[in-house]
Formats: C-alpha cells, structure tokens, sequence
C-alpha cells in the first residue's frame, strides 16, 4: 500500500455530469476560497467513491491541508449560511443558505489519536488522513482547487477496487481498531455487488470477537445503515456467514427459521408499501424491527434490541413490538376492518406486522392485517376538530374518540362522505 505519489486523473466529465449544476457551482467556489489561503482542498470519502461509481450523492465532505475551522468561518462570512463547530473532532459543519450542509476537516484530524511520525512532505497530511480510513475505496480524493478542480488522488488504488468490485482495507489492524468497519464492509458488499478480497475477508474472520466488546451505540449506527439498504437479509445471513452474529445476537441464535421470518417481514413490508405509495414515514424504524426479529428468540431478545435504539422512535417502536406480541390479544378471524382499527390504530405499521410474523399469524389473520394496513392508510380526513366546534362540541379528549369513531365507520363501510360523517356525530354525539 506504501505508494507516496498516487495515481491521478481528471474526473471533471463524470463530475459535470452527476453533480447538480449549483452544487458544482458552489464546489467551484469553494475550491477558490481555499485557492486564496494557498489551502488545498479536496472532497473526501463517499461521495468520491460514488463519484467514481457514477452514483449520485450530495452529502459532501471536504478536507482542506490547513485549519478547516477556520475555513468553514470564512466560507460563511463570505457566502452566508452557519457554522457549527465540533471542537472535540476540530471539525465544523458549514450549512449553506441553500440548506446544503457541508462537512469540513483539516486533513488528519479526524484521526488525531494516531499521530503521525511521517515528514512533511508535498500531500502527506492528506495521504496521512486517507490512510487511516476504512477501505481503499473510500480513500480517494477529489480536489476542487481552481486549477486542478476534479483531478483525483489515489493512493490506494481504490478506482481499481472498484473497477474490480473489491471491497480492501487499507492497513492490517483496521477491524481490530474499528470493528464497525465489518459491518461497513457487508454494507459495501451488499450496496454495490461487491465482494471483500481474501485478505480483507480473513482479518475480517478473526476479528469478529471484538463485536462483543464494541459499544452497543457505535454498532447500532452500523447496523442502522446496513439493515436499511436494498437487502436486508442478505446482510444478514453474510453477517452470519461471518461468524459476526456469534458476538452480536449470541451463539445458536439464528437457524433457518429466523431467516424465514426476516424474509416474510420484508415481504410483508415491501407488499404493504407498494400498495400505499404515500407512506413511508415511519421507515426509518425498519432496521430495529429486523434487530427485533433477530434477538426474539432470546430470553428477554426485546429489551436487549433497546440496547441499540439510537433515538426515542427507535424505543418506542420496540415497545410497541413489545406491547402486540405479550398482549393476549386473540383477533377474532371474522372482525371488521373498523374494529381492528380500535385495536391498532396508536401502533405503528411496522409495528404491527413485526407482531404478525413474530406471532406466527395464520394466514386469514395476516392477510386480514395486509389489507387493514393498506385501508388505512388511504381513511381520508372527513370532519376535523374545528367543525366538531362548530357543531358545539367542547374541545376535550371526546374529540379524539369522535374522530376515531368516524374513521372506524368509514373502514366498516357504514359512513362515505363528509356529510355521512356530520350525520354520524350528529345521531351518536349530540
Ligand atoms: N470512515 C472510516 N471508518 C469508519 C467510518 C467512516 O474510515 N468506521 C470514513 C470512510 O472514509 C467514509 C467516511 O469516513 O467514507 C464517511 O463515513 P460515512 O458517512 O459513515 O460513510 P460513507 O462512506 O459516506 O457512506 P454512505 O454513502 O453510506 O454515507
């Protein structure tokens, strides 16, 4: 990996292409701020990759060879926007009047608890902060300097790994330092058909022990991105592969059965979704659901999978699991789909059939909740609580039932429009 001059090319075409005219534009810009401080500039990591790849990705990072601080201050008293400053990492966020946010660094701070011992020569601070990350192919560079906007810098030869779908870490103790980065390896192999070369797949192996001892938070940040990619299970079972569940669920926790179940959460979910383009709100919970489903079997699997919720939607998603699959709860085959409502209407869709394949459900009842699920996320608004003042209802939690009690009529078909539903609180309420 020892290369000091990296191999270099224009990627100036693919850039104009998949970059957003204003983005470039402000790139450009930025590119000539730092041109100004004799700073060099470059974008660093994902977006590079993707770049290369030809993906599009706006979550931009830059690193510049000088004090990014102070740069990320510049670039909003010269072009507006806010900056927030990590001290800790001395790394800021620059948040452009257009919203776009912009990660800045001085090349090697992120990785200031390694010192380097290497001179200063030409680029080494760069080549010093590329090296410590994870894999070859997020260890490019591009720089946005006015005369070399575009140019790539590769010193670890990840524009081959990529042209060779070749997942590499860069230095032999990278997952004995960081075992997230297996997560992230599967995350790479699973998002870009990629695959880790021997090496890499070896360290990987021996070093799955560490997951036992890495914080449950960092992981959780992993397994959040990696179970909300395209194939969640197919992760899985390559973690499984791995050996990493071992040090993550315990060992003999996860046979063929789990498997099934995961693949008929993602069915249910998938069939659920597509019927109801509108919904996906709550999608972000989906990853904690599969980390549900996999430390069911364990005595007390729910309240460990808390243990990884990184925000309160994330808990409450699991209690709610919690609440449906310990609730006796017996759903008769025959109830409507208005009843069922009442039942379920305060859980969250993923909710809800989390606990139907947890639970087993027979099929009449599945289908039964597929199709409660997709009902009601098409109830429309009928009356709100500023007519049912105007009918001389005084604000209380009365208005709550009243409006559940209307949707629960229109799911049992017994109410259509907005008049039905005047009529409805009218006969029932007044
Ligand atoms: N990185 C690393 N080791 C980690 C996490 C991150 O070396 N454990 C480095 C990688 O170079 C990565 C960059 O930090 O490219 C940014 O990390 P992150 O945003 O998590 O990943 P991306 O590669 O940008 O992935 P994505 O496209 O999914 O955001």
């Amino acid at each position: 990996f020892d290369r000091s001059t990296p191999i270099e090319i224009s990627l100036i075409e693919r850039i104009e292409k998949l970059l957003p005219e204003n983005i470039l534009e402000l790139l450009k810009t930025i590119g000539e701020k730092a041109d100004n401080l004799n700073y060099r500039a470059y974008m660093i990591g994902g977006i590079v990759r993707d770049l290369v790849i030809g993906r599009q990705n706006d979550d931009i990072d830059i690193v510049v060879e000088g004090d990014g601080i102070y740069f990320a201050k510049l670039l909003a008293n010269s072009l507006g926007g806010s900056v927030r400053v990590h001290e800790k990492f001395g790394t800021a966020t620059w948040k452009h009047l257009s919203g776009l946010k912009i990660d800045i660094t001085s090349a090697r701070t992120e990785y200031y608890e390694y010192p380097s011992a290497l001179p200063t020569v030409e680029m080494s601070s760069l080549r010093e902060d590329l090296l410590r990350r994870d894999f070859t192919i997020n260890a490019m560079a591009l720089q946005i300097n006015k005369s070399n906007f575009g140019k790539l810098i590769d010193f670890f030869h990840g524009y081959k790994d990529i042209d060779e779908k070749k997942v590499k870490i860069l230095y032999n103790l990278s997952f004995v330092e960081d075992p997230t980065r297996i997560l992230r390896a599967v995350r790479f192999e699973q998002r870009f058909g990629f695959e880790m070369d021997k090496q890499t797949l070896e360290l990987a192996q021996i070093s799955v022990d560490k997951i036992s001892s890495t914080s449950k938070p960092r992981l959780a940040h992993e397994l959040n991105k990696l179970l909300m990619e395209e194939n969640p299970v197919e992760a899985i079972c390559r973690l499984q592969e791995l050996g990493v569940l071992n040090y993550l669920v315990g060992p003999n926790n996860f046979d063929i059965e789990t498997i099934q179940l995961l693949e008929r959460f993602k069915v249910f979910v998938d069939e659920v979704t597509f019927s109801t383009e509108s919904e996906n709100s709550c999608n972000e919970q989906l990853w904690i659901c599969y980390l549900a489903i996999l430390f069911f079997k364990q005595e007390n699997g729910l309240q460990l999978v808390k243990d990884f919720a990184l925000n309160n939607e994330h808990l409450h998603i699991v209690d709610e699991i919690y609440h449906l699959v310990t609730s006796e709860q017996a759903l008769s085959d025959e109830i409507q789909l208005g009843n069922l409502h009442k039942l379920l209407k305060k859980f969250k869709k993923e909710a809800i059939i989390c606990f139907a394949i947890l639970k087993n459900l027979p099929e009449v009842k599945t289908k039964l909740i597929k199709t409660y699920l997709i009902a009601r996320m098409a109830i429309p608004k009928l009356i709100d609580g500023r007519e049912l003042k105007a009918l001389n209802i005084p604000p209380s939690p009365l208005f709550s039932k009243i409006l559940l009690e209307i949707e629960c009529a229109y799911l049992n078909k017994d109410i259509f429009t907005k008049k039905d539903a005047l009529r409805f609180v009218k006969n029932e309420y007044l």
